[in-house]
């Protein structure tokens, strides 16, 4: 049976939850063809979020891209023209017929996705500059929107940032000035990087309204969950608790729950072994990455998972032999590697099951 509860891939039509404030906001931001920079902590339910409010978009072309795996300013155009080739309406023949107008200097050839078995149309991009595919996308979808309205989400945006000789920014905003029916939705997690690409001075500075997606109301929590548990709000509220509301992570144990216990009073027992099972399927991962630090930085991890605030007292400093200066440069070299993030002058693991497995581990 499929599980209410996933959390491994994104939530889909019967198992999605929640969110109805969030998509009447995404609606009223795409419906007057403005721009969004959806961010949040990790693992909060951005792309399903965006996912289902493509999937009501019926008069719209929603073009959904995830950048993630690029290596290269050409693997983002890749990207793209992929996808636009593959929202074309109409059978094979007539999408074949249809892209050399829409695409004037690439060819396609056609092939399969090994994972779904879809028809996949190859853009091959040898021939042009980066700069040139660029414009071959935005010449396709400039002439799209003169029949329908575009929105078009890039999921890890951040990713961007990596190619600084290219300036793909730069390049993106040459083209989002123009008045065009298209929204731009710009999905990521990754606090530091996506807040440079639209700081003050920036190419994209003011280009998009931010939007932090935050937890999923407790009150859809409760009716969701009780719909498939036999659990009280109390005990509902200490997942929640336990999780910081990290979407994932509660969907997680709600699951190892449900597989174990779905016609069973639950008890605060059950959510604590789901948590430990989580933790310790995890541990080989967190483990290795941990082994990765210096011995200066897996202090600083051990502070900063054992300790609510102030780090830097002496007693601590003492206890595991490291300078204010040494434990302060180390917590930044974490924040680069991305293992810590920076919120309002506080440092936090933004992968709760991370911060989780050193509280476990090292308390
Ligand atoms: N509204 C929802 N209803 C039910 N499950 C959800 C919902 N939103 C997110 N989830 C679950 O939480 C998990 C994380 O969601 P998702 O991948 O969309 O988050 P994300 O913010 O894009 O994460 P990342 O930071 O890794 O990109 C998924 O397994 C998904 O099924
Ligand atoms: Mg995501």
């Amino acid at each position: 049976m499929k599980s209410p509860f996933p959390y491994e891939h994104c939530a889909q039509k019967q198992d999605f939850f929640g969110r109805i404030e969030e998509l009447n906001n995404i609606n009223k931001i795409t419906d007057s063809s403005n721009n969004l920079l959806l961010h949040s902590k990790r693992r909060m339910g951005k792309t399903s979020l965006v996912k289902k409010f493509l999937s009501t978009q019926k008069n719209k072309i929603g073009i959904y891209v995830d950048i993630f795996d690029i290596t290269s300013p050409e693997d983002f155009a890749k990207i793209l023209l992929k996808e636009i080739a593959s929202v074309q309406k109409g059978d094979v023949s007539t999408v074949v017929k249809k892209l050399p107008k829409l695409f004037k200097r690439l060819r396609f050839s056609l092939g399969v996705d090994s994972t779904t078995g879809e028809i996949n149309y190859l853009p091959s991009i040898k021939d042009l500059r980066f700069e040139e595919l660029i414009e071959e996308i935005f010449d396709a979808l400039f002439s799209m929107a003169k029949d329908n309205e575009i929105i078009l989400v890039i999921d890890e945006f951040q990713q961007v940032a990596l190619f600084k000789d290219k300036k793909i920014d730069a390049l993106l905003r040459k083209y989002m000035m123009k008045d065009m029916p298209i929204s731009y939705v710009f999905l990521g997690s990754k606090r530091h990087i996506l807040f440079e690409l639209f700081q003050y001075k920036s190419p994209l500075f003011e280009m998009a309204t931010q939007m932090e997606l935050e937890c999923i109301k407790k009150e859809d929590y409760y009716s969701y969950i009780k719909d498939h548990l036999i659990i009280t709000k109390e005990l509902i509220d200490e997942i929640i608790d336990i999780t910081d509301c990290e979407t994932k992570l509660t969907q997680h144990i709600c699951h190892i729950i449900h597989r174990d216990y779905k016609n069973k009073d639950i008890e605060l027992e059950y959510i604590n072994d789901a948590l430990k099972e989580v933790l310790e399927s995890k541990n080989g991962s967190f483990s290795a990455l941990f082994d990765t630090f210096t011995l200066n930085k897996k202090k600083a991890f051990k502070i900063l998972t054992t300790n609510d605030g102030n780090y830097f007292r002496q007693e601590l400093l003492t206890e595991y032999g490291i300078t204010r200066q040494t434990l302060m440069s180390s917590i930044k070299q974490l924040f680069i590697e991305q293992v810590l993030d920076k919120r309002d002058n506080k440092w936090f693991i933004p992968d709760r099951a991370l911060e989780l497995w050193g509280k476990m581990k090292f308390k």
